[in-house]
């Protein structure tokens, strides 16, 4: 198939491009597009077969449920059976933008959309240009993200493109992404409400209009086997091809800790990577060594970890250390757990304490 690729114009309203795209979406083709958090391959949520096109397109297990996008919150109650006063809430509190709400389904929803659950996960993107392509399609847009099953979600057009070329009709291109990762979820059918994947909206933002919420425990640990309520979380996701380790501990002593690590790998001939912060980068013997930002600006931090664990496959780099970043415990209240959830599941919950 030939993939038409469109670069999206400044403020990324070009109506003629997002027209083309909700005819595509419409007529049961499949179109990737960028959002705030990552690019979305969407297809029409209503169609079955164009979910099963994005499983194809993805290579992606049919049972991982896809995220409805829509263009207006009026909508929600078509896709949802029930809508709580608690979705009504988080939608005027955080809508449009980067947060998912699990509901039950309505039937509108076929079950190849939602991997056979009874639940949907709706979200309102802000990017002006989803949005309209979104309106363009009918208004219900089913969309993963746009990276083939197992590498990271893009970040850029170019890795959509790298990923998606010859597989789906059409790619629109807005440039690199605000956020770099993935909306947040929460499961708003079980009580206390449930973050099943945490992103840009913290959990501290939620119980403000929530009051309590809870963590769906696999997210930072692997919990005694347990499986992870968002079944897409239990894949071995934005995993690079070569073995990454987190090392956390004092700066000199992961330092200390990463370099004898790396030469050895080095004296069996085993290509190295780390990903460190600006502070520390230089310190580090590793065949190619990844800047990812300040320590403290997680906002620049989350926007590359995606794009860096790709540019590693890119060099063939086998044997890779980060250094920890973002704050688990969510104290500073930013982007802390998004990052290190989605770190820790690109090393396979491998840590090691130096
Ligand atoms: O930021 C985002 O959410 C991006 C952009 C494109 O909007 N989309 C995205 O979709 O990350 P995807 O398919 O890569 O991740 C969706 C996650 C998966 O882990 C899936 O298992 C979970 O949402 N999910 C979807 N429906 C669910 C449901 N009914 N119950 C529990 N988890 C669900
Ligand atoms: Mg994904």
């Amino acid at each position: 198939m030939d993939t038409k690729i469109v670069r999206l114009g400044e403020g990324n309203t070009d109506e003629e491009a997002l027209r083309e795209a909700g005819e595509i979406l419409k007529a049961g083709g499949l179109v990737a597009f960028p959002t705030e958090t990552v690019y979305g391959l969407g297809g029409d949520a209503l169609n079955p077969d164009s979910s099963r096109k994005i499983y194809a397109a993805k290579g992606r297990p049919s049972d991982n449920p896809l995220i409805v996008h829509l263009w207006r919150t009026e909508d929600l109650h078509r896709v949802a059976q029930t809508v709580p006063e608690s979705a009504i809430r988080l939608a005027e509190a955080f809508w449009p933008g980067p947060l998912t709400m699990i509901l039950p389904k309505s039937d509108l929803v076929p079950k190849e959309t939602t991997g056979g659950l009874d639940t949907v996960a709706v979200r309102l993107p802000s990017h002006p240009g989803a949005r309209k392509m979104i309106e363009f399609a009918g208004g219900f847009v089913a969309a993963p993200s746009a990276n083939l099953s197992g590498r990271p979600s893009p970040t850029s057009a170019k890795y959509v493109v790298e990923d998606m070329n010859g597989r789906i009709e059409m790619i629109l291109d807005g440039g690199e992404v605000g956020i770099g990762l993935e909306s947040t979820i929460i499961d708003l059918t079980v009580e206390p409400p449930q973050i099943l994947r945490p992103g840009f909206i913290t959990g501290e933002m939620l119980s403000e209009v929530l009051g309590k919420v809870e963590n769906d425990v696999t997210l930072f640990s692997v919990a005694g086997g347990q499986a992870p309520r968002a079944p897409g979380m239990k894949y071995r996701h934005y995993a690079p091809k070569g073995n990454l380790v987190i090392v956390q501990g004092e700066k000199e002593n992961v330092v200390a800790y990463v370099n004898e690590r790396l030469r050895k790998a080095k004296e069996n001939g085993i290509k190295t990577g780390v990903i460190a912060a600006t502070d520390t980068a230089a310190e580090y013997d590793g065949d190619v060594v990844k800047t990812i930002g300040d320590r403290r600006d997680e906002e620049v931090i989350a926007r590359r970890l995606y794009g860096i664990l790709r540019e590693f496959d890119d060099e063939n780099v086998e044997e890779m250390y980060s250094e920890s970043f973002g704050d688990e415990s969510g104290a500073r209240g930013g982007l802390g757990q998004a990052i290190m959830n989605r770190l820790l599941k690109a090393a396979g919950h491998q840590v090691i304490r130096a």
